[in-house]
C-alpha cells in the first residue's frame, strides 16, 4: 500500500474505532501545561479480554467475562463472534458480557471481510473454529502499523496440529480434515498471539501438546486460568514450556479479567510527564514490577495500596535511563512510548532499544516536531552490556532532555504512540491539534472521560 493511501486507511481506522465507542469527534484539541491529578479506574487488559472472548466458542454453556472495558478492539470481536453465532448481551459499557456459544456456524465471508483490517484478533479464532466447524476463514489482518506483524508462528502451528492451510487472495481458508491431534512445537520466538494460538487450539486436540519457548506474559496466565474454568488441563513447566492435555468437551467460564498494566503504565508515565499524580484503580503490583523500576529509577514515585497505585512526580529533577523491551518477564514494548515523552523532561540522556517489533519509534516524529530531541537508529546501537541477545528487529531511541515541549499539529499513528502524542500535547506549553484519537479508544477505555477527571484542558474539535 502507498503512503496516502495507508494514511486514508488510518484516518479510516481511527473513525471506526470512535465510532464503536461513540467518541464525539476524531480530533481533540488540548490545552497542555497542567499537571493531570486525579484518581481513575482501569479495567480489564485488552490483551486478555479479547482473548478470553474468544475462548468462549470453545464452551458448550454460556460464559461470563467481568471488567471488560469499552474499547473498540471488544467491539470489533463482539461483532466478529456475533457473525459466528455467539449470542452476546451485556455491554462493553456495564463492563460485563455474557457470551452464548450454543448456535455457533460458519460466517459470511462478506461479513468477515467487512470487519477486515481492524483487529489482529480473527487469527485466535482458528482452532476454536476448527474444532467446533471444522473451517475457519480468516481475513487479512489489522492492528498497529508498527512493524510486519506476520503470522507464519501461527500457521505453522496449526499445521502442526493437522490443519491445511490454504492461502487466498481475501484471506486464509483453514480446515482440520483429519481432526486435531496435539502436538510438539517449539516456537522461534516468544510470541503472545502464536501462544495463545496454541493454547485456544491444543486445549480440545485429541492427545497431548507440549509447547516450547511459549510467552509466559501474566495475559496468558490469565488465559490459561480462563481454559482451567472452562475444564482444560494445561501445566506451566520451567523454561518457558506449557503442557495441555487435550479434554472432549469444555463448558463455559465465569471470570474477571486482569488489569490492564499496558493502560496503568501509560496513565502512570502522563502523571511523570505532566508533573502530576494519579491514581489508578484495579492496578497491582506483581504484573508491573519491571515497569515499577524503571519509572523509579527515573524518579517517579508509587504507593501500592489495596484498590490499586498512586504514581506521581515527587518534585526533584528527572533521570535518564536505558532500557531494553523483551518479552516477560522484561520491559514490554507497549511500555515504551508512553514513557518516552517523560524521558524527554529528564536531565541527561536516556537510549531505548526496541526488541519486539520493528517499527515502533515512528511516533517520534511527533515529539520531535514538538521539540523534543529524540534519535532515532533504524539498525540498533552496538556495544554496551544487552539484557536482550540482538534481534534482528532491533531499533534505538536516543533521548535528551530536558527539552520543552510546545503544541503542535500532530496525526496518532497507532495504538500506543497515539497515547504517547497525547501525553506530549498535555505536557506542552500551548495548544496541539491531535487528530486520529479515535485509534486510541483501540486500547483506552474511556480516555477522554478520564482526561477530564485528571483535569486536563482539551475540547473535542466540532
Ligand atoms: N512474530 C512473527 N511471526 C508470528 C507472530 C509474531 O514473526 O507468527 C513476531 C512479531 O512480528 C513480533 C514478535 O514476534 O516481532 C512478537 O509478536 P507477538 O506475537 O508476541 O505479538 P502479538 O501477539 O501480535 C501482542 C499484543 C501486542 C503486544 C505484543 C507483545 C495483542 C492483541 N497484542 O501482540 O499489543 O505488543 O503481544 O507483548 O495481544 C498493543 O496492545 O498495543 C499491542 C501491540
Amino acid at each position: 500500500m502507498n503512503t496516502l493511501l495507508q494514511d486514508a486507511q488510518l484516518v479510516l481506522d481511527a473513525q471506526k474505532a470512535a465510532a464503536h465507542v461513540g467518541l464525539q469527534s476524531d480530533t481533540i484539541i488540548v490545552n497542555g501545561g497542567r499537571p493531570l491529578r486525579g484518581r481513575i479506574d482501569v479495567r480489564g487488559a485488552k490483551n486478555l479480554v479479547t482473548k478470553a472472548m474468544v475462548a468462549s466458542l470453545l464452551g458448550d454453556t454460556k460464559s461470563v467475562l467481568r471488567d471488560v472495558p469499552d474499547i473498540s478492539d471488544v467491539h470489533v470481536v463482539s461483532r466478529l463472534l456475533e457473525i459466528h453465532g455467539v449470542e452476546i448481551s451485556g455491554s462493553p459499557e456495564s463492563g460485563t458480557l455474557v457470551l452464548d456459544p450454543a448456535n455457533v456456524a460458519i460466517a459470511q465471508s462478506a461479513e468477515i471481510d467487512a470487519l477486515s483490517g481492524s483487529s489482529r484478533i480473527p487469527i485466535l479464532f482458528c482452532g476454536p473454529l476448527l474444532h467446533r466447524l471444522g473451517h475457519a476463514f480468516i481475513p487479512d489482518l489489522g492492528g498497529c502499523r508498527i512493524g510486519d506483524r506476520p503470522i507464519d508462528f501461527h500457521l505453522d502451528a496449526l499445521r502442526s496440529f493437522g490443519a491445511v492451510v490454504e492461502k487466498l487472495p481475501s484471506g486464509i481458508n483453514i480446515t482440520a480434515p483429519n481432526g486435531l491431534k496435539g502436538a510438539n512445537i517449539e516456537l522461534p520466538y516468544p510470541s503472545v498471539g502464536a501462544t495463545e494460538q496454541v493454547l485456544l487450539t491444543g486445549v480440545r486436540a485429541e492427545g497431548t501438546t507440549e509447547l516450547k519457548n511459549a510467552a509466559i506474559e501474566p495475559e496468558i496466565m490469565d488465559l490459561i486460568a480462563v481454559l482451567q474454568k472452562m475444564g482444560a488441563i494445561i501445566s506451566i513447566e520451567p523454561n518457558r514450556v506449557i503442557l495441555i492435555e487435550g479434554v472432549e468437551k469444555l463448558k463455559g467460564y465465569d471470570h474477571r479479567a486482569l488489569f490492564d498494566r499496558n493502560e496503568a503504565a501509560s496513565w502512570a508515565s502522563a502523571a511523570l510527564a505532566t508533573k502530576g499524580d494519579i491514581f489508578c484503580v484495579g492496578a497491582k503490583q506483581q504484573e508491573m514490577m519491571t515497569f515499577l523500576n524503571v519509572f523509579r529509577k527515573i524518579g517517579g514515585d508509587f504507593d501500592v495500596e489495596e484498590d490499586g497505585i498512586r504514581f506521581y512526580h515527587p518534585g526533584g529533577d528527572l533521570k535518564p535511563v536505558v532500557i531494553e523491551t523483551d518479552v516477560h518477564p522484561g520491559f514490554m514494548t507497549d511500555w515504551q512510548q508512553p514513557l518516552i515523552v517523560a524521558l524527554t523532561q529528564a536531565i541527561g540522556t536516556s537510549t531505548v532499544h526496541e526488541t519486539v517489533y520493528e517499527n515502533r519509534f515512528g511516533f517520534t516524529d511527533a515529539l520531535v516536531e514538538m521539540g523534543a530531541d529524540i534519535q532515532v537508529h533504524k539498525n540498533g546501537l552496538e556495544g554496551g552490556n544487552r539484557r536482550v541477545p540482538r534481534r534482528a528487529l532491533e531499533q534505538a531511541a536516543v533521548i535528551t532532555g530536558p527539552t520543552k515541549l510546545h503544541g503542535a499539529d500532530i496525526e496518532v499513528p497507532d495504538l500506543r504512540g497515539g497515547f504517547s502524542h497525547l501525553i506530549a500535547a498535555l505536557t506542552a506549553q500551548g495548544t496541539s491539534r491531535v487528530s486520529n484519537v479515535g485509534l486510541i479508544s483501540r486500547g483506552y477505555g474511556d480516555f477522554t472521560g478520564k482526561l477530564k477527571k485528571l483535569g486536563a484542558d482539551f475540547s473535542f474539535e466540532a
